[in-house]
């Protein structure tokens, strides 16, 4: 099975705010981006690292992937969604792992646990159970939700190539997220992994602190 990761970063980072797009800050000095691509591209199980950039970003992505081993980067789209479909246009192979850039820090041991359900699932990809107290958001704290069974679905996602793309050519909702919710819509099959805490995603200033403190206790 030949392997590709796909890693959207086509995105402009206007929650965490600061100017520039969060793909290219650098965190504990090299950038966000690049952290995400070093932590998949010396996995055995990946054969390719291929990234999506938004228009205009050609600059910010040379310095960041200068060195990196991912071929010519791809032009993204308004969305993220858009910006999965112009990468998946040019991948080949048998199964891609898509993965958001704003994920700096992938373990090896998530993508060996993404890959082996792809030989009976469509895709694969890892949640963390809530833990918090869950409720609708208004005024003031609306009804409370149950979170029994409830999961947070994390990236990288693994897919069947060719059953993900045809999931993309067939959706025809509003702006997806990831890519099990267009899956799920397809009727593909996806398999749950465990994820792990060390995925969050960089969305908000406080995730930002968060990563830099976390690297910070790594190295100590
Ligand atoms: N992404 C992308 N193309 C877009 C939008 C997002 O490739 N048009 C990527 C982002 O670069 C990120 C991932 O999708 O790696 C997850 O998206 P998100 O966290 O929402 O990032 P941004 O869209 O950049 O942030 P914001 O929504 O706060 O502007
Ligand atoms: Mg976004």
């Amino acid at each position: 099975m030949t392997t590709t990761a796909l890693i959207v970063a086509a995105g402009k980072g206007e929650r965490l705010g600061g100017g520039l797009p969060k793909q290219y800050r650098l965190l504990g000095g090299k950038p966000v981006l690049r952290r995400a691509i070093e932590a998949l591209i010396g996995h055995r199980a990946i054969d390719a690292v291929r990234v999506v950039i938004g228009p205009g970003q050609q600059d910010l992505a040379a310095a960041a992937l200068a060195g990196l081993d991912v071929g010519r980067p791809i032009e993204g789209g308004a969305e993220r969604a858009d910006s999965v479909r112009a990468g998946l246009a040019q991948l080949s192979g048998d199964a891609v792992l898509v993965h958001d850039a704003a994920r700096p820090f992938c373990p090896p041991a998530v993508i060996d646990r993404l890959l082996p359900p792809l030989e009976f699932f469509d895709g694969a990809a890892p949640v963390l159970a809530v833990g918090d107290t869950l409720a609708r958001a208004t005024d003031t704290l609306g009804e409370p939700v149950d979170r029994t069974g409830m999961v947070r679905v994390q990236t990288p996602q693994a897919f069947r190539l060719d059953a993900l793309r045809a999931a993309y050519a067939a959706w025809s909702g509003d702006a997806p997220t990831d890519e099990t919710t267009v899956a799920r819509a397809a009727g593909l099959k996806v398999a749950t992994v465990q994820g792990d805490t060390a995925l969050e995603k960089i969305t908000e200033p406080a995730d930002f602190e968060r990563a830099e403190q976390w690297l910070a206790s790594r190295l100590v």
